[in-house]
């Protein structure tokens, strides 16, 4: 079937079948940056947003994006490498395979919360699984990415 979808601000036509699943449509046309880990739901990698929310792209049937807004992290890249640069500086990134998921989960974030508690983000961020930084790196820099303390 065909699929009209706007990735990043742009429109596009896809043909994908009926049980595709959009982290491997991203993926096919190019969205590297959209990973994969677990492919059932439990590790946050496929993040992507759709209609400005974050949704797990691996468990979503392709087919679901019709008409909608999808955004990768190479449609947000100023705010995805200020908060990167951050990650960095806090030694909050070993491996970066689970960074882009994990990156568009903050930015998503920032934009629902105002001035979260760390309840708040570890709530937040409880899909995104990281195998290396053992998350305290991670939660300095959120707090000094969203400016709380
Ligand atoms: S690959 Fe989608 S949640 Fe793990
Ligand atoms: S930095 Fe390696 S999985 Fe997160």
């Amino acid at each position: 079937m065909q699929i009209e979808v706007t990735v990043n601000g742009k429109p596009a036509v896809w043909e994908v079948d009926n049980d595709a699943m959009l982290a491997e449509t991203l993926r096919t046309h190019g969205f590297l940056s959209v990973r994969k880990g677990c492919d059932t739901s439990c590790c946050g990698l496929c993040t992507v947003w759709l209609d400005g929310k974050p949704v797990l792209s691996c468990t979503v049937l392709s087919f679901r994006a019709q008409g909608r807004q999808i955004t990768t992290i190479e449609g947000l890249q100023p705010q995805a490498e200020e908060f990167a640069r951050i990650l960095a500086a806090e030694g909050a990134e070993q491996c970066g395979y689970c960074s882009p998921g994990f990156i568009m989960t903050v930015l998503a974030l920032k934009q629902e919360i105002s001035n979260p508690s760390e309840a708040d983000i570890i709530h937040y961020l409880t899909g995104n699984l990281c195998r290396c930084t053992g998350y305290l790196g991670q939660m300095r820099a959120i707090k000094k990415y969203l400016g709380v303390a």
